[in-house]
């Protein structure tokens, strides 16, 4: 697997990340061993977790993803071939949703341990925190980077504003800048009305704030669970548009004609965007995880691409 450059960081990491939220627990740990083996073998150097995941499933209210990767880093001795990232910033068991910097430096040093590692080479603020000053806010990170705790790090669910607002402060006072962002995105995109909670789908602005300042964008939730390929998985609630429909219809089209799945095909119009995202992909089964490993195979022709973007993309509002 080739390595591509991850936004500011002066990092290259694998063009796929593993996303893994469910591992030990709603994903077996037999299984969650064996993908996380599959990909490492295949090459795939840069998995995604959490302090929170997944402390909502049942059963599971303690953080298992991060002491499950920890465990299997160690066992395979692997952890500094690895590019390590997790998050910070939303509530669980009686951790607040905060980015204040007790938080931040508390839920630190529990990844750390839980990771069983020294350093997380990449650090999400996980939600944006309006109750926090975002000058002390990305101190606390700066501060962590000093300490070699943390080496680079990025941010999920925030407003393009707020992004920007954030790595403005942070070059106003020499602080370090987020280098990568982390958005609920996919081709299909949500309708403009529906409600997220608190995740924060990429829009036309922060798309485009991303690619003039080359930070690269890692779409979390990027198959929508499977249902560019799944019969048994219907376009979602938020996503019932008509472009969308036509989207879909475009996908199956291209995936028929190539005979490989829609969500390959998906995966292989992140990876190909310009500039390229890295797609944090979710697999419960190895089989899934070949297949999006194999979406790196699929090369997309121009024409193919331009059938793709020729409905509704986000960005490009220069
Ligand atoms: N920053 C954030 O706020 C945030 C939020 C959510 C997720 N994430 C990250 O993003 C990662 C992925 O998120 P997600 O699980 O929501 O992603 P997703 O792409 O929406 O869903 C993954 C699910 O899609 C199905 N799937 C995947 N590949 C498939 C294939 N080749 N064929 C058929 N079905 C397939 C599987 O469903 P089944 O298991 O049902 O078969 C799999 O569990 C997470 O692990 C996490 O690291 C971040």
């Amino acid at each position: 697997m080739d390595s591509i450059p991850l936004g500011t960081t002066g990092e290259t990491v694998s063009p796929i990340c593993l996303g893994a939220m469910y591992f030990g627990s709603k994903t077996d740990p037999e299984t969650s061993r064996e993908i996380l083996d599959r990909y490492y073998d295949a090459g795939g150097r840069f998995i995604d977790t959490a302090n929170i995941y997944a402390t909502w499933v049942d059963g599971f209210a303690e953080p298992k993803s991060e002491p499950f990767l920890g465990e299997w880093m160690a066992d395979r001795g692997n952890r500094d071939d690895l590019f390590v990232a997790t998050k910070v910033g939303f509530e669980y068991g009686d951790v607040p949703k905060s980015l204040d910097p007790d938080v931040i430096e508390q839920e630190v040093d529990k990844s750390l341990d839980r990771l069983d590692t020294d350093y997380i080479d990449l650090l999400y603020a996980h939600v944006d925190d309006r109750d926090t000053a975002l000058e002390e806010t990305m101190e606390t990170f700066d501060r962590l980077i000093e300490s070699g705790k943390v080496r680079h790090i990025g941010a999920s669910n925030y407003y393009g504003w707020r992004l920007a607002q954030a790595n403005t402060i942070a070059e106003e006072r020499g602080l370090t800048q987020f280098s990568c962002v982390q958005p609920r995105f996919s081709y299909l995109i949500p309708h403009r009305n529906s409600d997220f909670v608190r995740q924060r789908p990429a829009t036309d602005e922060s798309v485009t704030y991303c690619d003039d300042h080359d930070l690269t964008m890692l779409p979390y939730s990027p198959l929508l669970r499977g249902c560019y390929g799944r019969e048994d998985r219907p376009i979602p609630d938020r996503y019932v548009t008509t472009e969308n429909r036509l989207k879909m219809e475009t996908v199956r089209d291209i995936a028929e004609r190539r005979d490989v799945s829609g969500n390959q095909v998906v995966l292989a119009w992140l990876t190909q965007r310009d500039p390229p995202t890295i797609p944090v992909i979710g697999c419960s089964t190895v089989d899934q995880l070949e297949q999006n490993l194999a979406s790196l195979d699929l090369s997309l022709s121009e024409h193919e691409r331009e059938r793709l973007d020729s409905i509704e993309t986000l960005g490009g509002l220069h």
